[in-house]
């Protein structure tokens, strides 16, 4: 399985904190937001990632995270030119899928909590996966309608009636069929290549699962100035009250066997002191303590 994180996108509601950093770069609490939906990935037992930003955030995404090696991960790059819409990463990653199924997970969605994506990509065959997720306002996303069986009935992005309450999250695990599916859309009304668009037609060829993410899973965005807070304010207070970290790739990585002890232990020796040192430090030695 590989992942493709796609944090492109102009940020405008996030203006004008978006003039100098793009909006996946913007601190979530304590770091930089790609850290959670990486960190997701990770989790997941995911190790080839390409991340995909425009040419004018690419070199920060570069600088930030590198090519992925100190994690045990392989990282590539790709350029979005201007916001088509999330279908186009299948298209701009074409030779990076090759011939794997693939994960594609929205630079700036917070998940926590549970398991719940890691038996999705080990247990993931063929066909499509995506999440459904019971929300306040369903009409700011692509809400997915079941039937009395719990069968997923409909998609429809961003309606003006929703059909149900559940969204669909920003992280859609995909067949290989994906890329010729993607090259076969045709721009929507407002001129971008649609996710829904996609997961409509695995829909039709019932091709498509859709999971529905329990109570107790949290699933954060961060688009606007106030919903950036409040996703900085459920961190905070997660990470202070149970003394551990969200959205530590290092840790992350560590944990899903990319890395060693002794591979951590030397990476943390290079990080400057600060609190997330700290943390990870207090990692490794709880592991070496385990050891003995
Ligand atoms: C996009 C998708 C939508 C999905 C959402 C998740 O919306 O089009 O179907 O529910 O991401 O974050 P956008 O963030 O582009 O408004």
């Amino acid at each position: 399985m590989k992942g493709i994180i796609l944090a492109g996108g102009a940020g405008s509601r996030l203006y004008p904190l978006t003039l100098v950093a793009s909006k996946q770069l913007q601190p979530v609490y304590d770091k930089p937001m790609v850290y959670y939906p990486l960190t997701t990935l990770i989790e997941g037992g995911i190790r080839e990632l390409c991340l995909i930003s425009t040419p004018h955030d690419l070199p920060r995404f570069k600088q930030l995270l590198g090519d992925g090696r100190a994690w045990g991960l392989t990282i590539e790059y790709r350029e979005q030119p201007k916001p088509a819409g999330i279908a186009q990463a299948f298209l701009i990653a074409e030779s990076f899928i090759g011939q794997d199924a693939v994960t594609l997970i929205l630079g700036d969605n917070i998940f926590y909590g549970g398991d719940n994506f890691y038996r999705a990509f080990t247990e993931f065959k063929s066909g499509a996966t995506i999440f459904g997720y019971h929300v306040n306002d369903p009409e700011r996303y692509g809400v997915v309608e079941f039937d009395a069986s719990g069968k997923a009935v409909s998609i429809e992005e961003k309606p003006a009636s929703p059909k149900s309450n559940y969204a669909v999250p920003g992280l859609y695990i995909y067949d290989n069929e994906i890329v010729a599916i993607a090259k076969a859309l045709k721009p929507s009304a407002r001129g971008e290549l649609e996710i829904t668009a996609v997961n409509v037609e695995y829909l039709q060829r019932g091709r498509l699962h859709v999971q529905r993410l329990a109570r107790g899973f949290a699933w954060l965005d961060a688009g606007t100035s106030s919903s950036l807070h409040d996703a900085s304010a459920y961190v905070q207070t997660i990470e202070k009250r149970a003394g551990i970290k969200i959205g530590c790739p290092e840790e992350a990585a560590f944990r899903s066997g990319f890395l060693s002890l002794t591979q951590l232990d030397e990476l943390v020796g290079k990080i400057p002191k600060c609190e997330y040192r700290d943390y990870l430090a207090e990692v490794v030695a709880e592991a070496k303590r385990l050891q003995k």
